[in-house]
């Protein structure tokens, strides 16, 4: 058992072992190794690497359960590290994506701690999604990120909730699309909208998600407004925002319902006390990269009441992600 010193260096060195991952995704060792075991040599070659460097960073990276090296310098992928292959829908994505600018942001954390503003803007210049705007190539690898983030948790949302009294869904910031697919593909009375940057939209086109049959595409902005409908689903997008932020995107979805419409905000609730849960990890993501925060059911409770709205029930799915329905107060 290492003594309280050697475990909060181990934490500290969570640095490492998170690049060292993005190394081996980028290089492609996890394909490589699909087929069977390798010596670190054949796999420098293939990937035009340096044989040493690449047998320390995997090294690091086996006692963590990502490879085994059974015989000196030959390793394997184990069912962890096969989670990392590209013919596989996984994470990969999500760590590439979260060790590019997030990782850049979060050494500047402190600043996020003391004003409470996202480290993001002051090392960046300007909001995540402004960025984004401006750099295709990370907006696309933040899509592919979400579908892999989200694997399961759409499917969960579209079964766990009874849309037959509605008419029109309207998926706000709703992305690739992989949602509203699914809510669509379970209910062909639905209609659907989708609204979301032009990069999400782009990807929503192009059928990232799935498919989006009955489906109006909208590139805008949801702090300005939101198209009519009478079922809004906004899945892992109020996380990205301060109360302010987020209060004014549900008020727009009140203004554009009828009476009889709700709003159903699907995000992963924080558990009371110290229990261990990702989704206190990706809450200070969320405050050093976009401002936002990951909030207990009171939280949001209050923040529908500040937009007109009034939290009804929170239903559990299958998957780590519940939703919050709202009706017009
Ligand atoms: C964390 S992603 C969630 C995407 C999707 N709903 C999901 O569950 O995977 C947040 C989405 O909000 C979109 N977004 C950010 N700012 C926006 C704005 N001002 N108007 C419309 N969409 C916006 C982003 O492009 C992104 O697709």
């Amino acid at each position: 058992m290492a003594n309280p010193s050697q475990q909060v260096m181990r934490l500290g060195f969570g640095f490492a072992v998170s690049q060292a991952l993005r190394v081996v995704i980028e290089l492609g060792i996890p394909d490589l190794l699909a087929a069977g075991e390798q010596s670190v040599e054949d796999l420098a070659a293939a990937t035009n690497a340096d044989a040493e460097p690449l047998y320390r960073v995997m090294r690091l990276l086996a006692p963590e359960g990502v490879f085994t090296e059974n015989r000196p310098r030959q390793f394997a992928l184990t069912e962890v590290g096969a989670a990392l292959r590209s013919d596989r829908p996984g994470p990969r994505d999500f760590i590439r994506m979260i060790n590019s600018e997030a990782y850049l942001a979060f050494e500047q954390l402190l600043h996020s701690v003391r004003t409470g503003k996202p480290a993001f803007d002051k090392v960046f210049g300007s909001p995540r999604f402004d960025w984004l705007s401006t750099h295709p190539e990370q907006a696309a690898l933040f899509q592919r990120a979400m579908v892999a983030l989200s694997q399961g948790s759409n499917e969960a949302v579209a079964d766990a909730y009874d849309f037959s009294r509605y008419t029109r869904v309207v998926d706000v910031g709703g992305g690739h699309g992989q949602l509203l697919s699914a809510i669509l593909a379970r209910n062909p009375h639905l209609s659907g909208v989708l609204l979301d940057l032009p990069s999400g939209v782009a990807a929503a086109r192009r059928g990232a998600g799935g498919d989006l049959p009955r489906t109006d595409f909208i590139a805008g902005d949801f702090f300005e407004n939101v198209p009519a409908g009478d079922i809004y689903v906004i899945k892992k997008v109020i996380h990205d925002w301060n109360d302010e932020r987020a209060g004014l995107i549900l008020r727009r979805c009140r203004e554009a319902m009828p009476t009889h419409g709700r709003v159903l905000v699907a995000e992963t609730l924080v558990p009371p006390g110290d229990e261990p849960a990702q989704i206190k990890a990706i809450d200070v993501v969320m405050l050093a990269v976009t401002g936002g925060l990951e909030r207990t059911e009171a939280q949001y409770a209050r923040l529908f009441q500040g937009a007109g709205l009034k939290l009804e029930r929170v239903i559990d799915t299958s998957a780590p992600i519940s939703i919050l329905e709202a009706s017009p107060a």
